[in-house]
């Protein structure tokens, strides 16, 4: 596999590469990929253990076109993040969780799966490979996907008989960019996940489908669609990447990921650091007329972080929040950023040294 190179013309390359940094705009990151030099790769037969596996130049893969995957999507996917401290520490964000979460989600599409030991091992190798690709601090952080997917041929409906553990990174900014807070609009039509499904692991089969209202979405002038629950169509879910918050008085309330909601490990923090300041947090479900009279909503996740919504549009009608300095969301924001940063103490023992 050859190593993977920007090509000369990227408008995100600069021509000032040193020792410490590879030659990325900082300034410039969005969330899109950035390829690195090297991706971790570990591979089992169905129901053996993994292997250790190695770091390799990232580069395409090849798998068989019957591969379990491509053909039925058994494949989940996780998401989480590395920081460069000012003192030049490289640190990670709960890398446990996102093991634990791999593990569930294998567990529900009957995947073999690396043990969390082996999923926190070969992330923090496959940083250190690529540790140039960590923005200086501030600047944004680097993106770590892992990835579990069915490689083994398999025509009929089965198992796939061969794993595939792959993690490759790339350095990312914001993954919305609109400083005033979201503008989400309720999907009437399409739904994300039902009881029973797979809307609470992670697997790769949960996202496409989110993309046609999300388009339709954007080509309206919306930056992101909010999903009501599939059996009655009454509750808030989820947003197509991200979960989402309401927010009134002193009580702070999201829906519960008892199934169809995809317990974020952001989600699990924000609940605590706002338990931690005083709010009473429900986990519980959340109705559209709640959601109505929020004083304040804001979404959660990995890629998102923790982001004001400034307007919901629900049947028409426009609803505005409270964002900005005086938004919870914009305290939480700031509690969780600078615990990664190394700005506050981590006392809760959420960052990993690598
Ligand atoms: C993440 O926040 O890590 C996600 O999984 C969102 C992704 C679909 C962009």
């Amino acid at each position: 596999m050859a190593p993977s190179v920007l090509p000369a013309s990227s408008p995100l390359l600069t021509s000032e590469a040193n020792e410490k940094y590879a030659n990325v705009k900082w300034e410039e990151l969005g969330f899109s990929l950035i390829p690195t030099d090297y991706m971790h790769v570990s591979k089992c037969k169905q129901g053996e253990s993994f292997s250790e596996g190695e770091i390799v130049p990232y580069g395409d893969i090849s798998i068989s076109p019957c591969a379990g995957i491509l053909n039925y999507g058994q494949g989940l996917f996780e998401g989480l993040k590395a920081y460069r401290t000012e003192n030049d520490q490289i640190r990670l964000f709960r890398p446990d969780q996102n093991a634990l979460r791999l593990q569930t989600g294998a567990d529900r599409l009957c995947m073999t799966s690396p043990s969390a030991d082996q999923f926190v091992q070969a992330v923090k190798k496959t940083v250190l490979a690529n540790k140039k690709w960590v923005p200086p601090p501030g600047k944004g952080a680097l993106y770590i996907r892992p990835l579990l997917i069915g490689t083994g041929a398999v025509l009929g409906i089965a198992s796939a008989p061969e794993y595939t553990f792959l993690i490759y990174v790339s350095p990312v900014g914001n993954y919305h960019t609109a400083s005033s807070g979201l503008n989400l609009v309720v999907d009437h039509m399409y739904r994300r996940a039902h009881t029973g499904g797979t809307g609470g692991v992670k697997s790769c089969t949960n996202y496409s489908p989110v993309v046609k209202s999300l388009r339709e979405a954007k080509s309206s002038g919306f930056s992101d669609i909010l999903f009501l629950d599939a059996a009655t169509g009454r509750n808030i879910e989820e947003v197509s990447t991200c979960n989402i918050f309401i927010a009134k008085g002193n009580i702070v309330s999201t829906p519960p990921t008892s199934g169809t909601i995809l317990p974020g490990i952001t989600r699990k923090s924000i609940c605590e650091l706002a338990r931690d300041i005083g709010y009473q947090v429900q986990e519980r479900d959340v109705s559209v007329e709640e959601l109505l009279e929020a004083e304040e909503v804001f979404c959660t996740g990995t890629a998102m972080v923790v982001k004001a919504v400034d307007t919901v549009t629900f049947h028409n009608k426009k609803i505005k929040y409270r964002t900005g300095e005086e938004a919870l969301s914009t305290k939480l924001h700031l509690m969780l950023t600078n615990i990664q940063m190394g700005v506050d103490e981590d006392k809760k023992g959420w960052m990993v040294e690598i």
